[in-house]
This record gives C-alpha cells, structure tokens and sequence, in this order.
C-alpha cells in the first residue's frame, strides 16, 4: 500500500534522492526545505507519477513551523506514515562563511547553529508527529546520521557531536514510543558527493568495496526500511567500511 511521507532538506543531494525513491513506488511525498526553489523541479518530477508531491517552507529549528508540515501533509492525505529526517549538514554547508572550522576557531554561534539545526530540528520532527502517529498506532521515523558521530572527524566537532547526539535521542524516542507501535531508526548513508566535490581517495580506501555510497541506494533503502514492521531503536551504515 502506498504511503504518506514527509522529507525535510529535500533540495539537497540526499534529501532528493530519498522523495524520487519514495515517488517510484506511487507514496504521497512532501518535500519540505529552508530553501524551496530547487523544490519545484523535484515536485514536478513526482507528479508525473506513479506518485504525488506537494512543497513545503520549513526551517526545521523553529518548532511551528515544523507542526504546520505535518498538518500540512495530514489536511492533504489524511494521514501520515513516514518522516525522513534528512535536512542538516556541518558547518561548512550551513554557515555564512561556508567554513569548517577546528574545535578552537568555533564561536558559540557557529556551535548554536549545527547544534539547532541538526539536533533540536530533529527533535521538532519527532515530537510533531508523535501525536498523529500514536492516534493511528503507526509511523517511522527515519534520521540521517553518519559515521562521523561515531569516529569525530577533523574541522566537524560540531557536526559529529550533533550526529552522535542523533543516536541517543533516537535510541530514547524509540523505546518511549515503541508501545505505540513507532519505529525510530537513524541510517548513516556514507559518503555521498555534492557537485563540485573532489573524490577524496582516503574515503574510497577505506570501504572495503572501494566504491562510495549511491545517492539512489539510500532513498531504496528508506523505502524498504518504512515497509519494516518489526525493526526500531538500529542504526544502519549503508557503505563498507568497518573501523566504527
Ligand atoms: N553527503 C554526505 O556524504 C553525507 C554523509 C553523511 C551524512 N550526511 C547527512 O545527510 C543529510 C543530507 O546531506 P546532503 O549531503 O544531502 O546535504 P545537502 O546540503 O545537499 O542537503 C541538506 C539540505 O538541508 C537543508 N537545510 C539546512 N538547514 C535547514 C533547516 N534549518 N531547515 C530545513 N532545511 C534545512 C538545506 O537547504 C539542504 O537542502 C545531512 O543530515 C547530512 O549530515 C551526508
């Protein structure tokens, strides 16, 4: 049966990749981000089936505006099945500067900034579909992690620290809301490349495949994890290295 999903930071690399492979197999996808305009496009592509998509303004830090997307999805379908929390990055994607910074040349801003966004953003995603989710005994949450908040990474203290934090606030949501029947889960995609990026070799060597991770693969793996009953409270590394 066909599902109603909503994906946050959906105009981004993985945010996209996740609403297509949502879209392919016919769900009602909202894509929702800071930034609507490349939305337009991906809502285009989705109408054109077997799915439907409709757009959402969201700044995940603001608790308010978060409820108004998923009220937003609920007044158009009815229901809702799944939230994909993909929306976040370090500092080098969402400061002015679009600078990484080692722990000592962070300010309590730059701090504040990774900390609200992927962090306390979450947290406003889990808590406004809560309710809906207890009252139809059904829902998944699903939380972009990464294997950086497991093995810290030079110039990312901030963002490793917001993605290790992700585990414990998914770790706790999961066993609260498990009677309810909600499954919480945090995938770690790996490595994936933004246009522009250079392939860092070091990456490539550590997957025991030596390949990086497929946008598409991720969004096929949502997909199949939101058709999971049984499964809640994991993390999931979708690439191949094993030193974490
Ligand atoms: N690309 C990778 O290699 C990689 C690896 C591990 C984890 N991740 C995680 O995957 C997720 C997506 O990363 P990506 O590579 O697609 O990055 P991206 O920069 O392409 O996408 C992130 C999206 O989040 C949106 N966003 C930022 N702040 C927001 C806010 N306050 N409210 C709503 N939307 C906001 C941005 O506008 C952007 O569209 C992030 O959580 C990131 O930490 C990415």
């Amino acid at each position: 049966m066909e599902k109603v999903v909503i994906v946050t930071g959906a105009a981004g690399v993985l945010g996209g990749a996740v609403a297509r492979a949502f879209g392919k197999v016919g769900d009602k996808v909202l894509v929702a981000d800071i930034n609507p305009p490349p939305l337009q496009d991906l809502v285009a592509l989705l109408n054109q089936g077997p799915g439907q998509a409709i757009s959402c303004q969201v700044d995940i830090r603001d608790y308010d505006q978060v409820n108004g997307m998923v009220q937003q999805a609920i007044a158009k379908w009815k229901r809702l099945d799944v939230i994909a929390c993909i929306a976040g990055q370090g500092l080098g994607r969402l400061s002015r500067e679009k600078k990484e910074k080692l722990v000592i040349e962070h300010t309590d801003d730059d701090w504040d900034l990774v900390m609200e966004t992927n962090l306390k953003g979450t947290f406003h995603c889990i808590k406004a579909v809560a309710e809906p989710f207890m009252a139809q005994r059904d829902g998944h949450i699903i939380i972009m992690g990464s294997g950086t908040g497991s093995r810290g990474r030079v110039r990312a203290s901030s963002y490793a620290t917001t993605k290790a934090g992700l585990y414990g606030l998914m770790k706790s949501a999961a066993l609260e809301l498990g009677e309810h029947n909600i499954k919480v889960n945090v995938v770690n995609p790996g490595r994936v490349m933004h246009a522009g990026d250079v392939l860092d070799q070091r990456i490539v060597q550590e997957n025991t495949l030596k390949r990086i991770s497929e946008p598409s693969e991720v969004g096929d793996f949502y997909v199949h994890l939101s058709r999971m009953k049984q499964v809640s409270g994991q993390i999931f590394n979708l690439d191949s290295r094993i030193i974490f």
